[in-house]
């Protein structure tokens, strides 16, 4: 997969050199660039904003070193099918990122990643960009960060995990939190007792039907306490409640 970036902080993504997503980078699987949007301003200051038009607080990210990057990235001759390049705008007003998105992103050959900082990016970049690549507007969470950075790391690493061959083991991928649609199930290593705290009995007992059983329930327990709307209606009360009258 190709992976471009374009920030005003490209030094936040050397951390892509590390762990798992760097070997991916060495063994090819990843192939990363990333782009100052300073290099694509052509006044003497570098200058990537501007006050919003009608007023308001804060700066607004000013259109021309958006569509210079842009254009450089993406391929110009290319029509807009279904193989056209997927850029997303990180954005606390865009839709949700889930592991559903993560999975559907991870098939993706190429990925533009456009990090806004400041009040937001001027609405014409994303006009312009969806005449060129789909564009998706992506939230972390509903919550607001500074700039697209932080959110931009977190869907690279949730994307490039799923990549095949990113993560040694694939099974790992199948047993965890999200995957099923229901948070995962607690975990535990030797010592079989540590500091007055023993492991369950059932994980000792080799009968792996039992674990199974032990460990979907325990999905079930948890999901149900942190996150219920997660859940199926089918499995959104406990077996053991008392039936609604
Ligand atoms: N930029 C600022 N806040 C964000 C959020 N919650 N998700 C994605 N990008 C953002």
């Amino acid at each position: 997969m190709r992976i471009d970036i374009v920030t005003i902080f490209p030094e936040f993504f050397s951390v892509l050199d590390v762990s798992l997503l760097g070997r991916a980078r060495q063994t090819g699987l990843i192939e990363l660039g990333v782009h100052d949007l300073r290099d694509f301003t052509s006044d003497r200051h570098r200058t990537v904003d501007d006050t919003p038009y009608g007023g308001g607080a804060g700066m607004v990210m000013k259109p021309e070193p958006w569509g210079e990057a842009l254009d450089g990235i993406l391929d110009l001759s290319g029509t807009l099918g279904a193989d056209a390049p997927v850029v997303i705008f990180p954005s606390p007003a865009g839709e949700l990122f889930t592991q559903k998105l993560a999975q559907e992103l991870a098939a993706e050959p190429q990925l533009v990643f456009g990090c806004g900082r400041y009040e937001g990016i001027d609405q014409r970049v994303v006009d312009y960009a969806s005449t060129r690549a789909r564009v998706r507007l992506v939230s972390l969470g509903d919550y607001v960060l500074n700039g697209g950075e932080v959110a931009t790391m977190a869907m690279i690493e949730a994307i490039g995990r799923l990549i095949p061959g990113v993560v040694g083991n694939p099974q790992s991928l199948v047993e965890e939190s999200h995957s099923d649609g229901l948070l995962e199930y607690p975990s535990y290593t030797k010592p079989g007792e540590w500091r007055g705290f023993e492991v369950p009995p059932v994980l000792l007992s080799g009968n792996h039907a039992a674990i199974a059983k032990w460990r979907h329930d325990q999905q079930l327990e948890r999901t149900r306490a942190v996150r219920p709307d997660l859940l199926p209606p089918d499995l959104a009360v406990a077996e053991d409640a008392a039936p609604r009258a």
